[in-house]
């Protein structure tokens, strides 16, 4: 085992999100335009790239692995890559091993994956959803049907994946609803997490209207149920409370009104080998182009490093960027997985 890549702030990176498709068979509001064009196949990583570069992550201290896109199960074959990283998980603790595999999705195909996701050593999955009547969804997915999202939810608990929902909050879409999710939330055994909309790419959408403070809803929340802070973490940027009248959790990510920037931990290889180490910056260092030149896994590893050590002290995202300011970030959030 080597050390773990340390950036120029202490942070530890021991958290990756690999990306393994642009393509999704949703267009939400909030991460994608009406119309993509999508990355031709040869750009993409196949999975014996995929699985090098994570495997030079795992050696390298990264102990989560999380999986996204796009919607990462439209990925033909996908399944093959689960169950090959999924075998680091049964490593010896004190060699280079994984503690979880995980997998963000829209749940459209939950119903054929979700016992396979299990078999490959997943067991905690986050399915974005916001809406629970199926026009509003249908309105903020563009083109996803709720029954077949419902649909693989109830595979996914059938599956025993413990389940996580995401829902993004948005002004005038979605804010009437949070009471109806966390009651819902509660008879599935699901936690649900709020999410601050985060100004990636053009989506056609005015963002700046939609945004929505979660200190507010929180706050709403809080005159029908009991909140309880809980410090319980999954790795990842929320913040958890204990729903008393449920037994389930909540989570709020507040990357707008809270920046939880100086714990991060964590970077993002695109389904097109750039590594992003951090989403709300635009600088990424290839390592798709190196490695099919042949380099070597201590490259790799170099290049990695080295990218780290740059990996800047946090976002600056703000909602009302100029068209023209350098700053904004104009890839989808579809390209990093979030
Ligand atoms: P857990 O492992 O369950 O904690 O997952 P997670 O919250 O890290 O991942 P998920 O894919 O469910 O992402 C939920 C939301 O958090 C998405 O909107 C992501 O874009 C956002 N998110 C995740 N990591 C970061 C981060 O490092 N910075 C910012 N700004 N947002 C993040
Ligand atoms: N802001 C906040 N969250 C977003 N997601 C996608 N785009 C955005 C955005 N612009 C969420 C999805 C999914 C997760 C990967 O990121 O709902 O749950
Ligand atoms: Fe697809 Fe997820 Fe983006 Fe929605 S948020 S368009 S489901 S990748």
């Amino acid at each position: 085992m080597n050390r773990p890549f340390l950036d120029s702030f202490g942070r530890a990176v021991t958290y990756l999100r690999a990306s393994v498709t642009d393509r999704c068979d949703m267009r939400c509001l909030y991460c994608m335009a009406e119309e993509m064009t999508f990355l031709p196949k040869p750009e993409i990583l196949s999975f014996d790239e995929l699985e090098r570069i994570c495997g030079a992550f795992i050696h390298n201290g990264v102990r989560r692995l999380r999986i996204t896109g796009g919607e990462p199960l439209v990925r033909r074959d996908v399944m093959s890559f689960f169950a090959a990283m999924g075998e680091w998980l049964k490593r010896p603790r004190d060699e280079a091993h994984l503690d979880e595999l995980t997998l963000t999705t829209n749940g459209s195909r939950l119903g054929e994956f979700a016992e396979p996701l299990y078999a490959a050593g997943v067991r905690r999955i986050n399915v974005s959803m916001d809406s629970l009547d199926p026009e509003r969804f249908r309105t903020i997915t563009r083109r996803g049907k709720l029954e077949k999202t419902l649909d693989g939810i109830r595979a996914a608990r059938k599956a025993g994946l413990k389940i996580r929902i995401n829902t993004v909050a948005m002004a005038g879409l979605n804010d009437d609803e949070f009471d109806d999710m966390l009651a819902w939330c509660g008879q599935i055994g699901a936690d649900l997490c709020l999410i601050e909309t985060m100004p990636m790419g053009e989506t056609g959408d005015d963002r700046q209207n939609r945004y929505l403070p979660l200190d507010r809803v929180r706050a709403d929340l809080q005159r029908r149920w009991t909140l309880e802070p809980l410090t319980y973490r999954t790795g990842g940027p929320a913040r958890y409370a204990r729903v008393a009248e449920t037994g389930q959790k909540i989570g709020f990510i507040t990357p707008m009104s809270h920046n939880f920037c100086e714990s991060c931990n964590r970077v993002r290889l695109s389904c097109t080998g750039q590594l992003y180490s951090c989403l709300g910056h635009e600088g990424a260092s290839d390592l798709r182009g190196p490695l099919r030149a042949g380099m070597d896994d201590e490259g790799i590893i170099r290049l990695v490093q080295s990218a780290i050590r740059r990996k800047p002290k946090g976002h600056d995202f703000m909602l009302d960027r100029p068209v023209d300011d350098p700053a904004r970030i104009a890839r989808h959030m579809s390209v990093t997985g979030g």
